[in-house]
């Protein structure tokens, strides 16, 4: 995810790479990461910090943050306060805010069609973040596709819904494959056909912003071949388990965050 970013804010000339410094542990990513992407590279955490005159975007895995943030704990200088972002799951701003007392903090829960440019991202601001840290936050992030601003109560729907919802989405386009192949059609075809509907139905539905309700009655006649799917779809309860499947990589992301 990190390069994911990394990757895109040079493309989009959001960042110079000359104005970008990487820490990354393995000699051999650091010599992929510099020569790929041109950035200087270090293995040594607290030279981020020390160098940072904007903002230090935190990638690593949660499982660590706590043992590198008490690493880099005698290099925090709150004269400097760089905005410190975390796309951590589930380390909240509380955590963040003791990891690094006083600094401006955005937390933050992007997803995997980032790597793409067509990724979403929920932000929530600390207690010493400001609106030009937020506005920084916003263009970081659009760099790998939209950004909404949510309260942090509503970070573990963030993940139920967005976080997790590339492998619904993913699940779907896969059993939508697998009924047309079952139908008939040879799998290369059935694929092809089942990713550009979706495809297809997500741009319609953003570039019209037609609500999905009146998508879905405008391609239902009367009697007609879509009714009959879709009262398969109802009956075989796909409404509920989607909403059940939201519900549930909520509250899996409570559960891990406490
Ligand atoms: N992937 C997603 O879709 C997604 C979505 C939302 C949020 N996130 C969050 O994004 C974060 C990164 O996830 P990821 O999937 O991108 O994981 P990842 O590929 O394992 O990336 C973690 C990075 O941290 C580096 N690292 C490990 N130990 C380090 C250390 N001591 N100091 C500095 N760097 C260190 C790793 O280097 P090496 O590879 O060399 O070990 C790797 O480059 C996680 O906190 C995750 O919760 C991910």
């Amino acid at each position: 995810m990190g390069e994911a970013l990394l990757s895109r804010l040079i493309n989009l000339s959001i960042y110079e790479p000359s104005q970008i410094l990487v820490s990354e542990p393995q000699p051999a990513r650091q010599d992929f990461l510099a020569q790929k992407y041109k950035v200087a590279v270090t293995a040594d955490n607290s030279q981020v910090f020390i160098n940072s005159e904007e903002v230090v975007f935190l990638a690593i895995k949660p499982q660590v943050f706590t043992a590198i943030a008490q690493e880099l704990s005698p290099y925090i200088d709150q004269s400097q306060s760089p905005l410190v972002v975390s796309i951590l799951a589930g380390v909240s701003l509380s955590q963040l805010e003791v990891g690094f007392p006083g600094l401006p903090i955005i937390r933050a829960m992007p997803n995997t069609p980032a790597t793409v440019g067509a990724g979403i991202t929920a932000i929530c601001a600390g207690a010493y973040t400001k609106g030009n840290h937020l506005d920084t936050a916003r263009q970081l992030f659009s760099a790998v596709g939209e950004v909404v601003e949510v309260s942090e109560s509503l970070m573990d729907a963030v993940t139920g819904l967005s976080g997790s919802g590339p492998a619904y989405v993913a699940i779907m386009v896969e059993a939508l494959a697998d009924g047309g192949v079952a139908a008939g059609l040879p799998r290369a075809v059935a694929q092809k056909l089942a990713l550009q509907t979706v495809l297809g139905t997500a741009q319609l539905l953003n570039e019209t912003e037609m609500s999905p309700a009146e998508l879905k009655d405008r391609v239902t006649s009367p009697g007609g071949t879509t009714i009959a799917g879709v009262a398969e779809l109802e009956k075989a309860a796909f409404r509920s388990a989607l909403i059940q499947a939201v519900k549930a990589a909520t509250n899996r992301s409570q559960e891990l965050g406490n």
